[in-house]
């Protein structure tokens, strides 16, 4: 049985669970319990056994271990590591092993023995598995278990690689990899085909036995599995559900990672709650989604059979909040997103004036634009705005290779076809045939190869930012620095990144701008350009005057939508401009069909966009509102 929960506001939580502000904290925590761990065991003079994962959540445990390690003398001679997993087959040298992920974010550092080291082996013929994984759980057992386990947990709700329909007893053996999870692992392999279909891994069992887990989580992306395995029933499909069985495991999360629990999502279901406007907008949307009634038809009884009694307590007649919410949502919705001129815009989202507002619209990568707000960037331009659109960085790390050899094959004729000398093109040509078909999962591009998959983007940015409307002076391409690495890792951000985007600012002086606010993966291109816009705005703020009249839009990635509350402004799209914007998107050819990066998503981006922007229409659809075809979202982030 789970230890004893007293609590009213954990009352859905089945395990303990603690929760820190952000992920560095919560690291750091973790890190402290496994230091204390190594010294009280080393003031015994016993042995440390661990059990250790991969993946990037434990990558800053792993970081302030080797800090204390160098700074703080922190000793690993008395500790002994076992690794919870490793793909198989899979050569310990590879770019993508454990092992490799192991030695180069810990062992490497610290003064750990390697004889004391322990990860599965993915080099095994497939008849000496079964040995190795008895050998391997008897190696722990006969150092007296494992003192501490620390996990991650996979989408699927794994524990190691114990995919769904792992038993509770499982040992370590070999298991088929799932296909989320396959998918979730393909960027480290330039691509899921590459991705190994089998691992081996310690089994449920063998980790149940450790004397400590901790599980650890962040990120928005981890928060539905992390509801399921701290709420849901314990049940095989969700294998970390088996851990609420556990009287020593602890969850430890980021505030992202924890925010779909009860307490925090539904916080009026378990507590009283100090009803803000965003708070009473959350949650009688919130009801009306539940009960599946529009907004307006909301009664005193529906209030106070979903924990919101006290808000109709303090702030009734419910009618009254009904019709607050209901016209604080219909002010969202405007086909006017840079303002609408001579209107009376005290409840819109966007300023009267100036009338003609340039705009800069931000996009991550080459097609972001359209695919996120292609209907909106369209509408700007069609209402007389001074629009200007921004490509941050190259895109070229996907953009297939094959597609690189046709557009060389187009070079070549056509420089022929104009009387010119092709040899440099025709040997830059037959090295890249010679290349491709050597090249290893994530093997980087030569910087010709580069360059082509650049340009192949860039023309087709182009092309979709002309259809929308905008002459070739308003295009423009930053070329980040950061991004160019040729890897999915990209450098952090530097000097450069930030003086580019104020150049640009500073040219333009923009009175709105739009760019991808996402944060559902921390460390994804998207929010990193976010944040470059951030900082170059930030030192902008207070020298110039244009900065204190400029509007800053958030809209989100081809992944995500805004929740409905969050919304503060939703631009409808007619049928036709959804085909506008469909047009627009089918600019980007090469990121059509397959693209190289599809996500955990098998619909094409054109898809996504209208399978979400219908979406988002319909949800206001169905809280009373009016009923659109599609609607395009975002959210000010004031600076
Ligand atoms: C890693 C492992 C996996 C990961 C899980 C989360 O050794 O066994 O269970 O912990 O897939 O991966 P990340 O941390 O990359 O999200």
């Amino acid at each position: 049985m789970a230890r004893l929960n007293l609590l009213e506001e954990t009352r859905y939580e089945k395990l303990p669970v603690s929760v820190y502000s952000n992920q560095h904290e919560a690291s750091v925590a973790v890190a402290n319990r496994i230091a204390d761990l190594i010294r009280s065991k080393q003031a015994k003079g016993e042995k440390a056994v661990l059990g250790l994962a991969t993946g990037v959540t434990p990558i800053g445990v792993y970081a302030e271990l080797v800090r204390q390690h160098k700074e703080a003398g922190l000793s690993f001679k008395n500790v002994i590591t076992f690794n919870l997993d490793e793909y198989y087959p899979m050569k310990p040298t590879a770019q993508q092993s454990y092992v490799t992920f192991m030695y180069d974010n810990l062992f490497s550092h610290i003064d750990i023995e390697k004889d004391n080291v322990h990860i599965p082996d993915g080099t095994l013929d497939k008849d000496e598995v079964v040995a190795f994984c008895l050998a391997y759980e008897k190696q722990i057992e006969e150092l007296g278990g494992l003192d501490l386990q620390i996990l991650g947990i996979g989408r699927t709700g794994h524990i190691g690689f114990n995919e769904p329909g792992s038993a509770p007893n499982s040992g370590t053996r070999m298991v088929t990899l799932d296909d989320l999870t396959r998918r979730d692992a393909a960027r480290d392999f330039g691509g899921k085909a590459d991705v190994p279909t089998k691992a081996i891994t310690m089994g449920i069992g063998t980790i149940f036995k450790a004397r400590e887990i901790i599980l650890m989580a962040w990120s928005k992306k981890k928060a539905p599995i992390i509801k399921k395995a701290v709420e849901g029933e314990i049940s095989g499909d969700v294998p970390a559900t088996y851990l609420q069985l556990s009287q020593h495991v602890e969850f430890v999360l980021d505030a992202d990672a924890a925010s779909e629990l009860t307490r925090f999502d539904t916080p009026w279901l378990v507590k009283d709650c100090v009803w803000d406007s965003q708070l009473k907008k959350k949650a009688v949307i919130w009801l009306a989604n539940e009960i599946n009634k529009p907004v307006l038809k909301l009664t005193e009884e529906d209030y106070n059979n979903h924990g919101m009694a006290q808000l109709a307590v303090e702030q009734g007649p419910v009618y009254n909040i009904n019709i607050d919410i209901f016209n604080q949502i219909q002010h969202t919705i405007t086909g006017w997103p840079g303002g609408k001129p001579d209107a009376d815009d005290s409840q819109r989202p966007e300023r009267a004036l100036p009338a003609k507002k340039r705009s800069i619209i931000f996009s991550p990568h080459p097609d972001d634009d359209v695919i996120s707000m292609g209907g909106t960037f369209i509408r700007l331009v069609d209402q007389g705005h001074d629009v200007h659109v921004a490509y941050q960085t190259s895109g070229n790390t996907a953009v297939w290779d094959d597609d690189v050899l046709r557009y060389m094959e187009f070079a070549i004729d056509f420089t022929k076809s104009i009387g010119e000398d092709t040899a440099h093109l025709q040997k830059s040509y037959e090295d890249m045939r010679a290349f491709f078909p050597t090249k290893q999962p994530n093997e980087i591009d030569t910087q010709e190869i580069r360059n082509v998959k650049g340009f192949i983007r860039k023309t087709e940015a182009i092309s979709g930012a002309r259809y929308a409307g905008l002459q070739d002076d308003h295009i423009h391409f930053m070329a980040l620095p950061f991004y160019e690495t040729g890897k999915t890792k990209k450098n952090s951000v530097g000097e450069e990144d930030i003086q580019l985007t104020i150049d640009l600012l500073q040219k333009i002086k923009p009175q709105q701008i739009f760019a991808a606010g996402d944060f559902a993966d921390p460390n994804g291109t998207h929010l990193v350009c976010f944040k470059i816009i951030l900082a170059a705005l930030d030192r902008l703020k207070g020298k110039e005057a244009w900065v204190e009249d400029c509007w800053l839009w958030m809209y989100r990635g081809a992944w995500h939508e805004f929740e409905t509350y969050e919304i503060e402004m939703a631009v409808p799209l007619s049928p036709q401009e959804v085909i506008r914007k469909r047009n627009a998107i089918f600019k980007h050819q090469s990121q059509k069909d397959t693209p190289v990066f599809p996500g955990d998503d098998a619909r094409e981006f054109w898809v996504r966009a209208e399978d979400r922007t219908r979406d988002t229409a319909q949800r206001y659809d169905r809280l009373g509102l009016a009923e659109y075809e599609a609607m395009e979202a975002f959210v000010r982030y004031k600076f």
